[in-house]
């Protein structure tokens, strides 16, 4: 049953259009101006949007979501302020109709979001464990239509979303082996049921899936097909991308037996906020398990590409071992969740065509990823970095909550805060040229009495990228995955943090401690500034490397990820999109009067 409240529906529309606003004026895609402090405007083609907002550190506009109005009256539904902003950039009518699906299905799932959170106080909220928690978080702060999903409707969102909660079985095949990109590290933990069996790999993924029975019954099918099982794969795959691509878009491989339907079993499963990737909830401290699934949300579609597969688990295999030897990143608590293995099928015919859209060689594979709840210690628990900028649904957030109920005062929690996550990221660019994209999602914070005590990374296959200079640090890299990882710019590397981490984590942060517990941003910049210096002043050899990697230089790009689409369309394309650049940030961290840092 669709259960749509109109007043639900009035106020997800209004955070939507405050969001919508906030992000474009930001990314200077529309220009809104001040009447006075509180009070702005912004008139287009004989319509007046007027609406309530504070400009703040990042010259971001933080917007009273029911004082909106269009022309005078409240409660404007979001399709419409985008037609208006259509006209207003002459945008083209085929990406706005693509355009509207996208919002229409983000409104759809904000409300069901919205829904899942009126269910528990912020109390309750903020002790969520780290895979409920997924179920209540608002999606990625910047893209406007961040929830499109293009492909789903109202019964898979209800199946398998993750604000839906649900949990599911996963759908498994055998695939012949010959047929398959593999790169996996071993070993897997095990669990005590398959201790006593011969170890081998397939053994060992199939004990991250599922029971001894489930899986005994899942080789017996295997078997009954006259098939050894040691010329095949087992592998789960998404029930929907199963009927949606595996049947119809790999039918000749089901016909010579290279791949063999073996059905829905083994251990259940909830999606966390990138939707590909589930949590095991029959045995949560085992794998989640990353699949793909050919939807398109925010920026692409979310498949699972051949080209990192083999280099993957090495990777992460190398930096779960670099942070361990690193005193410092030991110091800071930096982990990392292994990807223990990944397994990829191309299909045949579409990875001979070169331009072919991107989509059609990721629609089949798996990795196996080591769940934050694996990592653990007691008296822990995870939390997304997402879970900073989420309020309960009266505006409260969770990171006052958090730091009230932790009693150190605000400066001393930031600065475990900072030490803990902005820190370690920063020495893994600076010392070894190694950086991820540290956004909310990729970041998995450890607290203890809700104080940031450690940080898990994750999403190797593809968020994890070198810089282009040749660190000699980089040589723990074997020559041949080093080939398979991107390369770039030291000025481009940073802001896989900068922009990742600064930009699209904390911007949405600091509003919350200004207003909730007087902790100005203007404070929050600086101490973030004074904890990279009082990071900086340990390392005195790297001087070279923090002018290279300079987080506190005066101005900083500024990377606009809605204005790609407007700009590109909905068109497939046979790479992933990038960003567009609009006018230098003047930066929060830069200090003036500070002699700032130099090896001049
Ligand atoms: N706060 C957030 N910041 C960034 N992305 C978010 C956030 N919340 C939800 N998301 C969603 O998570 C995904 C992030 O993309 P990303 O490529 O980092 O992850 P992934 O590879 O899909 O999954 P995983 O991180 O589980 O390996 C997108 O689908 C995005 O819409
Ligand atoms: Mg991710």
């Amino acid at each position: 049953m669709v259960n749509i409240c109109s007043k639900q529906w009035t106020n997800i529309n209004n955070e939507l259009n405050a969001k919508i606003i906030s992000e474009l004026h930001y990314e200077e895609v529309i220009f809104p101006d001040p009447i006075n402090t509180n009070d702005w405007i912004w008139e287009v083609d004989g319509v007046t949007w007027v609406f309530k907002a504070k400009q703040h550190i990042w010259q971001n506009l933080v917007i009273d979501s029911d004082s909106i109005t269009r022309n005078g009256k409240p409660n404007i539904n979001s399709a419409e302020l985008i037609t208006d902003i259509a006209k207003s950039i002459r945008l083209d009518d085929i990406i706005l109709g693509n355009l509207i699906e996208e919002i229409q299905q983000t409104l759809y799932a904000d409300l069901i979001a919205y829904q899942h959170r009126n269910s528990y106080s912020l109390a309750q909220l903020t002790v969520l464990s780290g895979i409920a928690l997924q179920a209540i978080l608002k999606g990625h702060p910047k893209a406007i239509a961040n929830k499109g999903r293009l492909g789903w409707g109202v019964n898979e969102l209800a199946r398998y979303a993750p604000e839906a909660a649900q949990s599911f079985q996963l759908h498994y095949l055998a695939i012949d082996k010959s047929l398959t990109q593999i790169g996996i590290e071993l070993p897997l933990p095990l669990d005590k049921e398959s201790r006593s069996e011969p170890v081998n790999t397939q053994a060992l993924l199939l004990a991250q899936l599922m029971s001894t029975a489930d899986k005994n019954r899942l080789l017996d099918k295997l078997n009954q097909h006259g098939m050894k099982s040691d010329e095949y794969w087992i592998i789960p795959i998404h029930p929907w991308q199963f009927s949606q691509f595996i049947v119809p878009q790999f039918t000749a491989l089901f016909a010579n037996n290279s791949l063999i339907d073996l059905g829905v079993t083994g251990d259940f499963y909830q999606a966390q906020q990138s939707i590909r990737t589930l949590s095991n909830l029959t045995s949560p401290t085992k794998n989640d398990i990353k699949l793909p699934i050919t939807i398109l949300n925010t920026s692409c579609y979310r498949g699972i590409p051949g080209k990192y597969i083999t280099s993957g688990a090495v990777l992460s295999k190398t930096i779960n071992q670099l942070c361990q030897q690193d005193e410092f990143l030991t110091q800071c608590n930096l982990q990392v969740l292994q990807e223990w293995a990944g397994i990829h099928v191309p299909q045949t015919t579409q990875m001979r065509i070169p331009g072919t859209p991107y989509r059609y060689n990721e629609m089949l594979g798996v990795i196996f990823r080591q769940s934050p709840a694996a990592l653990l210690q007691s008296g822990q628990q995870d939390k997304l970095a997402a879970a900073l900028m989420q309020t309960d649904n009266q505006g409260n957030s969770f990171i006052a909550a958090y730091i009230k109920d932790s009693k150190l005062d605000v400066q001393t929690w930031l600065t475990r805060l900072f030490d803990c996550t902005v820190i370690p990221l920063y020495h893994l660019m600076c010392q070894y040229g190694i950086a991820l994209v540290s956004h909310g999602q990729n970041l998995t914070i450890l607290f203890e009495d809700n104080i940031p005590t450690g940080l898990a990374i994750k999403d190797f296959h593809g968020d994890l990228r070198l810089v282009d200079q040749e660190f000699e640090e980089l040589n723990i890299f074997p020559a041949h995955i080093k080939k398979t990882l991107t390369r770039l710019p030291a000025n481009y590397l940073l802001h896989d943090l900068y922009t990742g981490n600064f930009v699209t984590v904390l911007r949405f942060v600091s509003p919350y401690l200004q207003a909730e517990m007087g902790y100005s941003e203007t404070e929050f910049y600086q101490l973030l500034n004074a904890r990279i210096r009082h990071y900086q002043a340990q390392f005195p050899t790297l001087k070279e490397r923090f002018e290279l990697f300079d987080l506190l230089a005066p101005t900083m790009e500024k990377i606009c990820i809605n204005r790609v689409r407007f700009k590109v369309g909905y068109q497939d394309t046979s790479e992933r999109l990038l960003p567009e650049l609009g006018t230098p940030i003047a930066n929060p961290l830069f200090r003036e009067q500070e002699q700032h840092y130099s090896i001049k």
